[in-house]
């Protein structure tokens, strides 16, 4: 038949998943199973992710999710068509787990192996929840990664610009940690930010004066720090109310300088592709009411349509990683043990 079977691993950063996908011939594709461990706590006491312990919790987990996920697909290795896995781009200790644990999998079962990049995993989750048509735009926003792709088929990317230091979600959670809110900083600040003044602080939109689709979140994170020293220095500490309004500036800022870009991506994507007006974002910062409300009206202004996938697939999993794999493999690639892990990985 023409129904192939995907067995995925992902284990870029600090989530360690598995998944099954299933597609037959052109039909939408199913997800059969997806299996994710965080390592939220692990992480927790030490404010970011540390490659040595996250590299470390993949190669404990590892194993124990593709049972579980063929257990919950209902499946055995003998149904697995190719094994999927993330060869980059992303913290190489985890990225070598992984592909360890494919090339392992792959050579004492006989099964293929695909390596993906981890980047047109993402980029090609629209695909998987929602089957929209190429070309569309693509705009990535996550705690490691911030970039505008044009995704014109499933091995085909264009990019039109990105951060050039700090991820947006990174500039969340550092600024969760200088005003001493929980981590992941996201969430928190944007439950701060509810309550209070998004006026009050005016934080650089950096690079908004340059052309192109480039962007900066280094300096922002700099400026609040700046104004909560001043505070500190001038009244002994912060208010409640200090922090809400500095949490509520700068995701005006983040929101601004995204929305602004991304008004200057579409029209360049437009442009060229003027039958298929779609944005599609991905990343966990797309959680955020306030960005994500931002997005949807800069789209509505440019009569473009707005898709997000539901939040799990969003954020790092490999169901997205199985069925970047079921393109690559369908189009006839597959790799061998000398797939490498690769800490860098340009789409
Ligand atoms: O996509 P993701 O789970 O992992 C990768 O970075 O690949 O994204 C996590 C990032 C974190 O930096 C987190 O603080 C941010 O997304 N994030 C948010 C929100 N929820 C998660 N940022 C802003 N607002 C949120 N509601
Ligand atoms: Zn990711």
């Amino acid at each position: 038949t023409d129904t192939l079977t995907l067995l995925g691993i992902e284990s870029s950063c600090d989530d360690t998943s598995a998944a099954v996908v299933r597609q037959s011939g052109e039909a939408a594709p199913k997800i059969l199973s997806n299996v994710v461990y965080g390592q939220t706590e692990l992480h927790a006491a030490f404010g970011g992710v540390v490659p040595e312990i996250a590299a470390r919790a993949h190669a404990e987990k590892l194993d124990l999710a593709v049972e579980e996920a063929l257990s919950k697909a209902g499946i055995g290795f003998s149904d697995v068509n190719a094994i999927a896995v993330t060869a980059g781009p992303g913290l190489i200790g985890g990225v070598i787990s992984g592909v360890m644990c494919a090339k392992g999998l792959s050579a004492g079962l006989g099964i293929p192996l695909v390596g993906v990049n981890h980047l047109a995993g993402h980029a090609l989750t629209p695909r998987l929840t929602d089957q929209i048509a190429f070309p569309y735009l693509m705009l990535l926003v996550s705690g490691g990664h911030c970039q505008f792709l044009i995704a014109h088929g499933p091995e085909e990317f264009t990019r039109l610009g990105g951060t050039i230091d700090d991820a947006p979600g990174e500039a969340f959670d550092k600024t969760a940690r200088l005003l001493g809110l929980p981590q992941p900083g996201g969430p928190s600040v944007e439950a701060e930010a509810k309550s209070g003044d998004p006026r009050r602080f005016a934080f650089p939109r950096p690079l908004l004066d340059r052309p192109g689709c480039d962007l900066s979140f280094s300096g922002l994170k700099t400026a609040l720090l700046r104004a909560r020293d001043a505070m500190v220095a001038e009244k002994g500490g912060l208010t409640r109310q200090d922090r809400a309004d500095l949490c509520a500036s700068f995701q005006a800022a983040v929101a601004d300088v995204l929305t602004k870009k991304t008004a200057r991506a579409l029209e360049t994507y437009l442009a060229e592709n003027p039958e298929t007006p779609t944005l599609a974002v991905a990343g966990g910062v797309a959680a955020n009411q306030t960005i994500r409300g931002a997005l949807e009206t800069v789209c509505a202004d440019h009569a473009v349509d707005f898709t997000a996938p539901p939040l799990a697939l969003c954020t790092d999993n490999a169901a997205m990683i199985a069925y970047a794999g079921l393109a690559r493999f369908k189009a006839g690639h597959q790799d061998d043990m000398s797939l490498v892990a690769r800490p860098r990985w340009p789409l």
